[in-house]
């Protein structure tokens, strides 16, 4: 029985979540734009993601690849400004199939969000979102950035791992 780590990001964050997760569980990691990363040859996935404007980055890729994630054993996690929430779950839901989300176990991790490594007109896209949002905590780390990477917080995802790898070993 073969698991292994597909990966969705755009700024490092979800990739160093998936490089935590592989190297706690033995896993390999896999971006989802490397041509070979093909969840056929797997028996259990993690699918990591990030979250960019209110949706799951991994969404095209995990329609595409349908026929393949059905039926296998998923564990999802998502990387996030937004903290673990009913609103988190809404994106979530709305990005992916309902048949696929049912089949799934979802974790979300905080992320990361480095002004200096963003384009000038994000930021201003940024700081313009930031005057409707209601939440102060929020506007702020829209305007200025956050930094929510949490090493330990993949503790879950690595135990729901060797839970699997248990159970394969002992049937
Ligand atoms: C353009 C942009 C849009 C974002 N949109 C959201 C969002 O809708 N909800 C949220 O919770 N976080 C949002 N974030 C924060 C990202 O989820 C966070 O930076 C995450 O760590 C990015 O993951 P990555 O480094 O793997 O790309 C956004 C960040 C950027 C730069």
């Amino acid at each position: 029985m073969k698991g292994a780590i597909f990966f969705s990001g755009k700024y490092g964050s979800t990739e160093q979540y998936a490089k935590w997760i592989g190297e706690a569980t033995g896993l390999p990691i896999l971006d989802i734009k490397d041509d070979h990363a093909d969840p056929s040859k797997y028996d259990f996935l993690v699918l990591g993601s990030s979250v960019l404007y209110f949706k799951l980055t991994i969404r095209k890729w995990a329609r595409a690849n349908l026929s393949k994630l059905n039926g296998r054993s998923k564990i999802l996690f998502s990387v996030s400004g937004a903290g673990a929430s009913a609103k988190l779950n809404n994106w979530v839901a709305n990005s992916l199939p309902e048949e696929l989300l049912s089949q799934m176990e979802h974790v979300a991790l905080g992320g990361k969000l480095d002004h200096s490594k963003i384009s000038w007109w994000l930021r201003q896209i940024l700081w313009v979102g930031s005057l409707f949002n209601p939440n102060p905590q929020a506007r702020k780390e829209e305007r200025y950035g956050f930094d929510h990477m949490d090493k330990s917080s993949i503790e879950p995802i690595v135990e729901k791992i060797k839970q699997h790898q248990q159970r394969v070993v002992s049937s």
